[in-house]
């Protein structure tokens, strides 16, 4: 058996979030999201997956995640309900950072802006993939994206995008695995491409289309 067959690629549930936030913040360092910490990261991927317009799965072994991967439907829905849920447990918790004008202005735009970047983008978003330093390489990136297709596809959205910064090599796995650079724009100051996946409509385990 090999090394990545060892490791089980489920759905996210509550028991992973402490881990997958962690993971977030270790490997989405410069994001604004991770500059708020620990807690209010767990906050954000518990509503995600309290939410039914949303899901995640996590590559697991023995226990430990090593990997995860979220996605919503429609992310307006799903800032909105981080937000009625958790806006006063974030206030209380964040407030000295949150009243610096330039967090207000980054929180809303991390929560609010993935649903207006354009009327002719889909609505559903790839939100945030991770696979820990030690697990990369071993396929764990493509099987989460493959996963995440299948439950696109049986909640019948057929495409979806994904946002991220220029800088990160995260760029070229989305080109390697089939996504198409549909744009460009500025995000806290610093450029970022937009993707857009067009999931393949056999029912087959690899769905995603590979050439580039
Ligand atoms: C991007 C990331 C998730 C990829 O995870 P991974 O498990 O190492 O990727 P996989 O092993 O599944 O790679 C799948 C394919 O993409 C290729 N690939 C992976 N990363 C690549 C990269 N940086 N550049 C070019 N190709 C890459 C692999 O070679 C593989 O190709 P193959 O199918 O022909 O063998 C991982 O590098 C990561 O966590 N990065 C940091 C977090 C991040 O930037 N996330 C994106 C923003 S939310």
């Amino acid at each position: 058996m090999s090394e990545s067959q060892t490791i089980q690629i489920i759905p996210m549930k509550s028991e992973h979030v402490s881990q997958v936030a962690q993971l977030h913040i270790q490997n989405i360092k410069e994001g604004f999201i991770s500059s708020l910490g620990h807690k209010f990261v767990c906050c954000l991927y518990q509503a995600i997956v309290e939410s039914y317009r949303a899901f995640g799965f996590v590559a697991v072994r023995d226990g430990k995640v090593l990997g995860f991967i979220t996605c919503a439907e429609n992310t307006d829905a799903v800032s909105k309900l981080v937000l009625r849920r958790n806006l006063f447990k974030l206030l209380w918790a964040y407030l000295p950072k949150m009243l610096r004008l330039k967090n207000i202005k980054n929180s809303l735009e991390s929560l609010l802006c993935p649903a207006h970047r354009g009327n002719d983008l889909p609505s559903a978003d790839l939100l945030a993939i991770v696979v820990a330093q030690e697990a990369r390489g071993l396929g764990l990136g493509k099987r989460l994206v493959e996963a995440s297709c299948s439950e696109f596809r049986k909640r019948g959205v057929e495409t979806f995008k994904t946002m991220v910064d220029e800088l990160f090599s995260a760029n070229d796995f989305y080109k390697h695995i089939g996504f198409k650079h549909v744009g460009k724009y500025r995000h806290h100051g610093d450029m970022h491409n937009t993707y857009v996946l067009e999931i393949k409509k056999q029912e087959s385990a690899d769905l995603l289309i590979t050439e580039t």
